[in-house]
């Protein structure tokens, strides 16, 4: 047998047997790498040269491709195919770190930034030689799955297509997301749930409608950028409460709550956008009880929550139980967020957001007067990717794909920034976050990348004051050699300006 370098393999099969072949082909597999007999680094053979030398359907060595990667014994690289990971993960030699001055923020009124960095960030994207450490958004892998699913997603909603449908969007996916949700023991109902246009339009309209110019809403500091441009876009007042490596400084929360008595809270429960921290039970139960003694809503916007390697805690949305007033149930205080452009392609434009209580109404009639529904190609797409499994094999393969590269993103940093630098270690997700010395200017460092052909997430944009303090955001759903190079280049940049 020779299995190195892609070149044939063949696996016996036995049809009579009562485990099913995809799993005979993982055991054969899963044996050959515990023994030796495949080494860290071999490729695999082809779906399609497996699929012919041991004589099965390509669909079943995907199966079994799938489960492999899913239990981290290999990875896919794009475009080269699927090699042997390394057998365990080894420890970082340097454990993370987060540890910043704890400063609340409240910026002045006025300064936008989210356009600017969305004009970059799609330039860098039409220049083909560009390293990317910037973005989000998962591998473009899987794309013959897409064509054939699209397809069957056309004709299932083909009749749906010549009429409006409801603003609330499609029942049977409305279903299916309500069965996702429950695996995260979010109980929300079918009806709880409204389709959005990405879970950026969940946030717009609900904020839009909690929040009028001039009331105080309270984000974590650093945060997800476009919100702080929404919040400023609708001259909302900002607090930005400091992140520590637990999640949100809850004592400094409530101090806030109790001077300014802000409206809303928004936050990032878990794998939370930059630094990729997730919080515990025990911090979204004081979070949702301040937020229910000082009386104000709650967006939880968990746009990274499919993405985590670690089983996670309950949603804050799960803890919001409903109360009861003389005149019946109140409203709840939390709204949760959720989206499949992290899961499945951004460019489809489908999120969704769990909004219970009379507040549900209201923003399905702004929903309805913004733009009707979100388009039912799309609602269909995802409805296929949900009732076919794919959804699923397809995010254990992303997670698989982000834990190596994460992996590697980390040892790439251990080998050559700084030792001043520190950074998160994300149990899941796209991004980490480095923290760098205070005499280091990012805004520099950032053009000379570029120069280099590099583009590196400047962390200012996710401070409510554009400034914040010298920190990256990094994203490792990059390909592994694109990293290791980036990282090489920034890391250099990085100690010459720290040597001037
Ligand atoms: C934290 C967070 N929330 C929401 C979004 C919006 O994603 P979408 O509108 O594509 O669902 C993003 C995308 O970058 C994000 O990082």
């Amino acid at each position: 047998m020779h299995a190195a370098g892609g070149g044939p393999m063949k696996i016996a099969v036995d049809r009579q047997a009562t485990e099913p072949v995809y799993l005979q082909i993982r055991d054969r597999i899963s044996y050959l790498i515990q023994s030796g007999g495949l080494k860290v680094g071999d490729r695999l053979p082809s779906i399609r040269a497996m699929a012919q030398t041991t004589n099965v359907n390509k669909l079943t060595v995907i199966e079994a491709y799938s489960v492999l990667e899913a239990d981290g014994l290999i990875y896919a690289r794009q475009g080269a195919g699927y090699f042997i990971s390394q057998a365990t993960v080894a420890p970082p030699a340097r454990p993370a770190s987060f540890a910043p001055e704890q400063t609340v923020i409240i910026p002045d009124q006025g300064l936008t930034s989210f356009s600017e960095v969305s004009d970059a960030f799609l330039q860098s994207q039409a220049q083909p030689d560009m390293i990317n450490l910037n973005s989000g958004f998962p591998q473009a892998v899987g794309v013959e799955d897409l064509q054939r699913i699209s397809r069957r997603a056309i004709k299932n909603v083909a009749e749906h297509l010549f009429h409006h449908n409801p603003p609330e969007g499609d029942p049977v996916l409305r279903e299916q997301i309500a069965q996702l949700l429950s695996q995260l023991g979010l109980g929300a109902a079918p009806q709880d749930l409204i389709i959005t246009n990405g879970s950026m339009q969940a946030l717009s309209l609900v904020t839009q409608h909690l929040i009028q110019p001039g009331d105080w809403v309270v984000v974590e500091s650093p945060g997800f950028h476009a919100y702080l441009s929404l919040l400023r876009q609708i001259d909302a007042r900002i607090i930005g409460i400091p992140m520590t490596a637990t999640g949100m400084n809850l004592d400094l929360l409530e101090q806030f709550l109790q001077s300014h008595r802000p409206k809303l809270i928004y936050t990032n429960s878990t794998l939370h956008n930059p630094t990729g921290i997730t919080t515990s039970l025990a911090h979204r139960r004081r979070l949702v009880a301040l937020a229910e003694q000082y009386d104000c809503w709650v967006i939880e916007d968990n746009a990274y929550e499919w993405l985590s390697f670690d089983t996670t805690p309950p949603p804050i949305k799960a803890l919001d139980l409903p109360r009861w007033s003389q005149t019946g149930p109140e409203n709840h205080r939390v709204i949760y967020t959720g989206t499949f452009s992290k899961t499945l392609m951004p460019a489809l434009r489908l999120g969704y957001a769990v909004i219970t209580g009379d507040l549900h109404r209201q923003i399905v009639e702004r929903k309805l007067l913004h733009d009707f529904h979100v388009s039912i190609v799309s609602q269909g797409i995802v409805r296929e990717y949900l009732a076919t499994g794919h959804y699923r094999r397809r995010i254990n393969h992303l997670k698989a794909l982000n834990q190596q590269n994460r992996s590697v993103m980390v040892r790439a940093l251990e080998d050559h920034f700084p030792e001043e630098a520190s950074w998160t270690i994300p149990a899941g997700g796209v991004f980490l976050w480095v923290q760098l010395p205070r005499q280091v200017n990012v805004a520099q460092l950032h053009r000379a990348a570029v120069q280099e052909k590099v583009f590196v997430g400047s962390g200012q944009p996710f401070f409510p004051d554009q400034q914040g303090y010298p920190a990256l955001r990094l994203g490792f759903a990059q390909p592994m050699e694109d990293i290791e190079r980036g990282i090489a280049v920034v890391g250099r940049l990085l100690k010459a300006q720290m040597a001037l």
